[in-house]
């Protein structure tokens, strides 16, 4: 099969060469990026006086027949092709003859195949944003639906003080927003046209590359054309956007798996989104919560898969850039995939008020409302931190609760106290005074939740 390139070559390519060499079997994604850079070249090429106004027809009509060809699963993607470039450029040429030869004009495939990759990854990124305010919306909905439900808050894994179990929703919900930020910034540097570099060192043709930036909605033009055709920055960015975002899924499933186990008990995930047991009858697995958070390690190994393929690489183009594209490829379907699942898990579970307030019950969880409210009577709060401590101690002696204690015993711990520590170490009125800013007290969660629904 003759190459497009193989004008220099005597011999033909090695069998495995040529295998182990396309790419075309990943980069076929890319066929509507690719020719919608093509199309805006040739637009551009004509417009620069470099090609006929007539050829560029030619070359803008065979091109929408291709884009239809592949669309109907009419074009053959042929392994010597090599990469999807190379199928489609040979593709016009067998289509519109000799005047297709002339499109590749003041082009490289180095900076084409940056313009496909910037033009695919500022679309999923735009989708990615999306899909995260919809689950952003969804957290939103759960935090506003459960706003009287208390749950254990937790440090160390132990009982620290109560919270609004929507404060806590609305914590993953202010996660992702700083997700949204990373991927808006993400797409700033993704958007910048590449093409019109050539391969490392710029082209011999009055090109107008701000010309094809504005054809193709790019607000800026790269700067330099050997970092141009070296640089996979954005692509890195993303990829670590993605890892943060998929670290905090992580986290958000974790709760789910634990919250949902019979030593929780705190949700109920709906049976849609659980599996059985093919041994043990009783068994309902929450198989999603779990792989959300397995899913991490690919989302990883595809940032270290590029920092890695990047480091030492000389400038400018090698060819193992174009390893790039599969880690890429992988976390995009993944991030979007687990996005939308985490979205309907959540969506679809039960959850538990009374559990997590039978959970409290023993947790002395009031332990810091009462060391204030010594301080409140005229103590230093180390003082009262230590006198609380005592009574824990006393009530843990005891199985006893702060509520089902005498006034006689407080009193035994410090002679401040008196009849009103009771209505103070009330649940609510615990909630009620974290009214500091970020504070859990339902006021506080409230109004967060009717200014953030304000951003949608
Ligand atoms: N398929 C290559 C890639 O994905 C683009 C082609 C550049 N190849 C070349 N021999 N200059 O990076």
């Amino acid at each position: 099969m003759k190459k497009l390139w193989g004008g220099r070559f005597k011999g033909s390519t090695n069998k495995q060469c040529e295998d182990y060499t396309a790419s075309i079997q990943v980069d076929k994604r890319l066929y509507a990026y690719d020719i919608a850079g093509s199309l805006a070249h040739a637009t551009m090429l004509a417009r620069s006086h470099i090609i006929s106004l007539r050829d560029a027809s030619k070359i803008v009509a065979g091109l929408k027949v291709i884009l239809k060809e592949i669309e109907t699963k009419k074009f053959v993607f042929e392994q010597s092709d090599e990469d999807i470039h190379m199928a489609i450029e040979k593709k016009l040429i067998a289509k519109i003859g000799p005047v297709g030869e002339k499109l590749h004009t003041a082009r490289s495939r180095n900076d084409q195949v940056l313009l496909d990759v910037r033009l695919f990854l500022r679309d999923e990124t735009e989708d990615i944003i999306q899909r995260i305010s919809q689950l952003q919306k969804i957290l939103l909905t759960v935090a506003e639906k459960n706003i009287k439900v208390v749950m254990p808050g937790y440090t160390h894994m132990q009982q620290a003080q109560p919270i609004l179990f929507s404060h806590y929703v609305l914590a993953y919900y202010f996660m992702l927003k700083r997700d949204k930020e990373r991927f808006a910034q993400c797409l700033v540097r993704t958007n910048v046209l590449p093409l019109g570099v050539g391969a490392l060192a710029g082209v011999n043709y009055p090109i107008k590359r701000e010309f094809t930036a504005k054809l193709l909605k790019f607000p800026k033009v790269s700067e330099n054309s050997v970092d141009t055709v070296s640089d996979r920055d954005f692509i890195i960015e993303f990829l670590a956007a993605s890892s943060v975002l998929i670290m905090h899924l992580s986290r958000l499933a974790e709760e789910l798996v634990l919250w949902s186990s019979s030593e929780f008990e705190f949700v109920e995930l709906a049976d849609a989104f659980c599996t059985g047991s093919s041994i043990m009858p009783q068994k309902k697995n929450p198989d999603v919560a779990e792989l959300i958070r397995g899913k991490s390690g690919k989302i990883y190994g595809n940032l270290m898969a590029l920092l890695t393929l990047l480091k030492g690489l000389p400038l400018s183009y090698n060819r193992d850039l174009q390893e790039d594209k599969e880690p890429l490829f992988a976390t995009v379907d993944t991030v979007k995939d687990t996005l939308s699942i985490t979205g309907e898990l959540v969506k679809s579970m039960k959850v538990q008020a009374k559990n997590m307030a039978h959970k409290m019950a023993k947790g002395l969880m009031e332990a810091t409302d009462i060391a204030d409210y010594l301080v409140l009577k005229g103590l230093p709060f180390r003082q009262s931190h230590f006198i609380v401590g005592s009574l824990v101690k006393y009530c843990l002696e005891r199985q006893k609760d702060f509520h089902a204690l005498k006034l006689t015993e407080y009193r035994r711990f410090s002679p401040k106290f008196s009849q009103d520590i009771f209505p103070f170490i009330k649940i609510e009125n615990c909630l009620n005074r974290k009214k500091s800013t970020g504070g859990t007290a339902p006021q506080k969660v409230l109004a967060s939740i009717k200014k953030e629904q304000k951003d949608f």
